[in-house]
């Protein structure tokens, strides 16, 4: 195993998108036709109902989590290497003509691994504004701007690694959500 290995493998597990394929295998559908377009967790609620929209969920945390135990075997760089590509992966698969989700469950997955203590800071942060606002994509936006945040405030002994990791997928993240930030700026954005 090398990091080219593990850059591959971690971008090929990325590309497993549970919404397209679960929602194929129980409705026959693309869950891209639906609602945002988005090929996550959120809008194969809004797509297929609860329960396909859980394993959605299920399927990308663990894919994250996969990926970043399989690069931790090639120590910190491995690890942070497989959880970008995982991710990258999901975003921009290839077998789906790049076209993704925003890799938040699949971040979760790679932060559960990384840094659980920070994981826990953006989750309850963002599942308070969910609830708050039943608006999961602003959730999900500051949820993910807190990950350098709190990986640079809270985190002793600083670790710059992390700290540069939580920056690259937060950046990535919102990157990802522009669309929606754009909706929810206009009074526009789905609920759930
Ligand atoms: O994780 C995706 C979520 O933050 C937003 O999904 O479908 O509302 O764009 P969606």
């Amino acid at each position: 195993m090398n990091y080219f290995f593990i850059a591959i493998i971690s971008y090929l597990l990325g590309n497993i998108s549970f919404a397209y394929i679960l929602g194929k295998i129980f409705t026959k559908k693309d869950v891209r036709d639906y609602g945002s377009g988005n090929a996550g967790a959120t809008n194969a609620i809004r797509a297929f109902g609860k329960k396909i929209g859980a394993m959605v969920f299920i399927g990308d945390v663990l894919k994250g989590v996969i990926a970043v135990l399989i690069g931790k075997t090639l120590g910190v760089t491995g690890m942070y290497l497989a959880g970008a590509m995982v991710i990258i992966g999901h975003n921009w698969p290839v077998f789906l003509n790049f076209k993704g989700g925003k890799g938040v469950a699949t971040t979760i997955g790679v932060m559960i691994i990384a840094s659980p203590f920070v994981t826990m800071i953006c989750f309850v942060l963002g599942l308070v504004v969910i609830i708050a606002t039943r608006t999961v994509s602003l959730g999900s936006i500051i949820g993910m701007a807190m990950a350098p945040l709190a990986a640079g405030i809270f985190v002793r002994p600083f670790d710059m690694s992390l700290f540069i990791f939580c920056l690259f997928i937060g950046t990535m993240a919102i990157y990802r959500h522009k669309e929606n930030i754009k909706r929810i700026l206009n009074g526009k954005e789905n609920k759930l």
